[in-house]
């Protein structure tokens, strides 16, 4: 599916970037993503979110967890 319309990315090729270690703004200049009118930016963010290596996510998600839930 085309995410991106103005740069014709699609929710692969998002996800693939993600998944290799590619930050958002590496997205934004390699494919253009969400440079131009920006409104498919919520949508490849969430998908870059989800598709970002466990190891990276599982990270933040301590980071940002309450103190009395850190293990
Ligand atoms: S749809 Fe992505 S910048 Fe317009």
């Amino acid at each position: 599916m085309i995410v991106c319309v103005c740069h014709r990315v699609s929710d692969k090729t998002i996800a693939r970037c993600a998944q290799q270690g590619a930050g958002f703004d590496e997205l934004q200049l390699e494919h253009g993503v969400a440079t131009q009118c920006g409104k498919c930016e919520p949508s490849a963010r969430q998908i870059w979110a989800e598709c970002q290596p466990s190891g990276r996510l599982a990270h933040l998600m301590r980071a940002t967890a309450p103190s009395h839930t850190r293990g």
